[in-house]
């Protein structure tokens, strides 16, 4: 069988999946091809055209495509429904089903290094409330965790992920003022927004003087791949996840979906890292 994949989105040309994906194909011993559609809005309806005549077995979407997508597609699953993004679409039997992978595979990526990390006792400040934000928010709850709060630029977008729980999950809103003031009690912080990107690689969204000895600080930020967050945080003696896990674990289990094949990509990381570097 040869695999057709690909991803839509815009602007692309700089994008890792298809070496990541021409990684996995090797991997799981199969064949195939992974290519790029770039387009603007005006090409949106020819490029999907072509891809299901072409019978392509699936392909990833990224912005600013991940909403309008959803117009396009047979079936949603439940997690992308709620989150109203997609990232990942399955030709099921001719049918094309929509997923978001993002959060679940962030998830995945912090669990690599931290396997005990989040359970119904973890203590989460999650820093954002973009779309990035809101696919970690829930993949986050859905594993159990009981307390993650919130601190956003704007309260009113933060507001907005609190509909995303389930269970018993608590969370409350903040500032990065307060944030900071109450750092002392996260056992993880996780970084979504652009800050420290680069270029503005000295920018930092919120001081580390009163975090916990051995707390986690994550940055989802790769570019550089240790950001000033980071930096700041080992000199804290905290611990550190860096983001780029996050790009081959979302990779990982859109693979899975389109091949039902799960890989083991954890020797990938570093190889990764030293792409970007
Ligand atoms: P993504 O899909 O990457 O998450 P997004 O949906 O545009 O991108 O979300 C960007 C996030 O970064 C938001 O939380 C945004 O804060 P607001 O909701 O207040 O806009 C945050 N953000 C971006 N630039 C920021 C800055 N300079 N300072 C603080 N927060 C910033």
């Amino acid at each position: 069988m040869t695999l057709k994949l690909g991803l839509i989105g815009h602007p692309i040309g700089h994008s890792l999946s298809p070496w990541i994906h021409a990684k996995f194909i090797d991997l799981a011993g199969l064949t195939g091809e992974y290519k790029l559609y770039e387009g603007d809005h005006t090409k949106l309806p020819e490029v999907i055209q072509n891809l299901k005549q072409s019978g392509v077995d699936g392909f990833n979407i990224t912005v600013p495509y991940k909403q309008v997508i959803v117009d396009y597609l047979d079936n949603l699953d439940r997690d992308a429904e709620i989150l109203g993004a997609v990232n990942t679409v399955v030709n099921e039997n001719g049918k094309w089903k929509g997923y978001s992978t993002d959060g679940e595979g962030y998830v995945r990526s912090l669990m690599d290094p931290y396997p005990d990390l989040l359970n119904n006792g973890t203590s989460v400040l999650l820093l954002g409330a973009g779309g990035a934000a809101r696919g970690i928010y829930r993949a986050i709850v859905q594993k159990g965790v009981k307390n993650i709060d919130i601190a956003n630029r704007s309260l009113d977008k933060a507001e907005a992920l609190l509909p995303l729980r389930t269970g018993s999950a608590k969370s409350k809103v903040m500032s990065f003022q307060e944030a900071e003031q109450y750092l002392h009690e996260y056992d993880l912080i996780i970084q979504t927004t652009s800050v420290g990107m680069k270029p503005n690689v000295e920018d930092q969204i919120i001081q580390l003087d009163n975090i916990r000895q051995n707390a986690v600080v994550s940055d989802i930020v790769y570019q550089p791949i240790t950001t000033k967050l980071l930096q700041n945080a080992k000199e804290h003696g905290a611990l550190i996840h860096h983001g780029h896990a996050m790009l081959l674990y979302q990779a990982q289990l859109a693979f899975e979906k389109w091949t039902g094949k799960h890989l083991d990509i954890a020797h990938m990381v570093d190889e990764l890292e030293e792409k970007l570097r």
